[in-house]
Parts: structure tokens; sequence; C-alpha cells
């Protein structure tokens, strides 16, 4: 028996629930959301699609009602507000700070031994309110984002190469931020081959650019932000914690040296099974990656400095 919630009941967190669900790793899901009624609306939506997909686990959704969701294995947040055309992800943080730290205490009342998944933008700061706020240990506080801007790194590289995007590797790690984002493009290979041997540098410079504002693409098309991709990037990290994959994915987590940074979430590879985050993987950088790494931890920092002015941390 397995028990997954998720808090917030909107594009993101219905979407994650409904792939969860498809891809028939967890028993339970209960979906929560203040709005009344939608969190319900949806979860009995989706339970009318079980015969049609052939799955068996059971959605239920709730009003604000926190008892619902004890004894949960994992909780996912995706509470909070989206992105509008123009706006940042970092200019969320006013109102999603308030509301993130207020559902994981409410959360981890009711489930004290889950592994808690921050979506919630600007996930990077959100991930670390997170940690600080309830003082879990690290293991159990990760962040999604990496799975996401590296499925879309694959996307626009797959298109580049005319070729899957199930035989392209490729990993974006740092910030989740339009500007802190690094897809390692050195390291991205299609079965092997190294994409920088096939692309010319121009195509590989667009790739990478597009990627790192994949979202922001999405959101003025959308006039919010996306929620296909984000849903089944929650999934996929929800999968590998409940059915103890020891998946190597790119998540944001708290560092005590690693990558030379202390005290801060963000995106490295980590290893996720039962424990949530079983190991930090060290890649090897070079030059170029480690300065756009120590870059990227900079903005990250300043985000989360906000979180200090707001007395949260
Ligand atoms: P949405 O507006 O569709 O859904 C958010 C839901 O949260 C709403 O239904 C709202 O009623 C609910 N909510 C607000 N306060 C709540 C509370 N205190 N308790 C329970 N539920 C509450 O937004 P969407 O598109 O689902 O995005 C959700 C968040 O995820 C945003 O902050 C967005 O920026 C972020 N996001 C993060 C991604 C990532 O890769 N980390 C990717 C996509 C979105
Ligand atoms: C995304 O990357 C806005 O974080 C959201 O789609």
């Amino acid at each position: 028996m397995s028990k997954v919630t998720v808090i917030g009941a909107g594009n993101v967190g219905a979407t994650c629930a409904n792939a969860m669900a498809h891809m028939q790793f967890v028993s339970e899901i209960v979906l929560l959301d203040i709005k009344e009624g939608v969190a319900e609306g949806k979860a009995l939506d989706m339970m009318q699609t079980a015969k049609l997909y052939q799955f068996n686990t059971r959605i239920t959704g709730v009003t604000d009602n926190y008892e619902a969701t004890a004894g949960s294995d994992v909780v996912v947040i995706t509470s909070g507000i989206p992105r509008k055309p123009g706006m940042t992800r970092e200019e969320l943080i006013g109102v999603n700070a308030g509301i993130v730290s207020s559902v994981v205490k409410n959360v981890l009342s009711f489930s004290p031994d889950a592994v808690i998944v921050i979506i919630s933008n600007p996930m990077d700061t959100m991930t670390y309110l997170a940690l600080k706020s309830s003082g879990l240990p690290k293991n159990r506080v990760i962040g999604m984002g990496g799975i996401l801007d590296s499925s879309r790194f694959t996307c626009y590289l797959s298109k580049a190469i005319n070729a899957p995007a199930c035989d392209i590797e490729g990993m974006v790690i740092g910030g989740h931020g339009d500007t802190t984002m690094i897809p390692l493009i050195r390291l991205a290979n299609y079965r092997g081959t190294p994409v920088c041997d096939i692309l010319d540098k121009e195509t590989a410079d667009k790739v990478v650019a597009d990627t790192m504002v994949g979202g922001a693409t999405l959101t003025k098309l959308l006039g919010t932000s996306a929620w296909y991709a984000p849903g089944a990037a929650g999934a996929i990290l929800v999968k590998s914690i409940i059915m103890d994959e020891k998946r190597m994915l790119p998540c944001c987590a708290y560092l005590e040296g690693e990558y030379g940074q202390k005290d801060i979430c963000i995106g490295v590879p980590v290893v996720l099974g039962k424990n949530g985050i079983e190991k930090v993987v060290e890649l090897e950088l070079d030059r170029n990656e480690k300065a756009l790494f120590e870059k990227s931890a900079e903005a990250v920092r300043k985000t989360n400095s906000v979180l200090h002015d707001m007395k949260l941390v």
C-alpha cells in the first residue's frame, strides 16, 4: 500500500495526479485544494477514466481537509499562483512563500514521515523554505524543476537532431529559472554520440537558449504556465521514491559542500529511492560549467534572501 497526496488541484497538481494514476505505481492519491469542490470534482473525473485506462489507483479529492492526507508516503506541493506572461518565477515569492510554509506545516502534522516534493515557484527558494521551516532532514525535501527542464532540453534536441527524444540523454542542472538553469550540452548525447559532434555550434546554442526560456515560451502561448510536462515530471520523481527505483534524476537538493556550495537548495543530479534523496551525484564539470553553476547559485541565494526579509527562515 502506498499513498501520495497532491496539494493544489490546479493545472499542475491535477495533471500530476492523473499521470501517477496512469503510471500505476501508487495505491491511493489524495488531491487537496482550498477551492471548494474542485479537488473532489477533478478526482471524480479521473476515477471515471479508471475503466478506460485500466488503472487501480484510488483518487479522492478534498477541500482543505488535511485529515484525509494522513499517512502519506510522499506529498507533492503545487499550491500557489502560477506565472502570467512576462512574469518571472521569482516574482511569485510574496504570495507563494506564505502558502508553501503553511501547507508544509499542515501536511507534516498528519504525515510526519512523508517525503515532501516542492513544485510551487520560485521552486528552488520554496524548497529551501520548506526545508528550513520544517526542520526535516535534507533527504526528505526535494524540489522538482530539473526533470522538467531536462525533458524540455531533450525535446528541443530531438527536433534539432531529428531523432526520438527517448534516444537522447540531456540533463539540466542549476536553478529552475530562465537565466539560472544550465543545460549541459557538452554531456548531452544521442545514444552515446555527443550531440556537439552532430549539431553545429549555432544550432546547439539555440537548443540551449530555447531550453532556458522553455517555461516562458509556454506561458506566453498559454497565458499561464504549462502543466502536461510539469505534471509528468512530478510523477516520474514520485515514482522513483515510491518504487525505490534509485533513478539518477536532476532535482533541487540541499547542498553541504557538493559543487562547492553550502546552505542552498539547487538543481543537481541525485539518486532517488524510498528515503527520498539517497545521494547527491557530483558530475565532473568543466571550468565554464562550474562558473555557470556559481552564477546560478548566486542568483538563487538572492531570491532566498527575500525569505530572510520576510522573516520566514
Ligand atoms: P493553478 O493556479 O492551476 O493551481 C494552483 C492551485 O493551488 C489552485 O487550484 C489553488 O486553489 C491552489 N491553492 C492555492 N493556495 C492553496 C492552499 N493554501 N492550499 C491548497 N491549495 C491551494 O497553478 P498551476 O499551473 O498548477 O501551478 C502551480 C504552481 O506550480 C505555480 O507556483 C507554478 O509556478 C508552479 N510550477 C512549477 C513548475 C516546476 O517545474 N517547478 C512547473 C510548472 C508550474
Ligand atoms: C515552468 O517551467 C513556470 O516553472 C514553470 O513551466
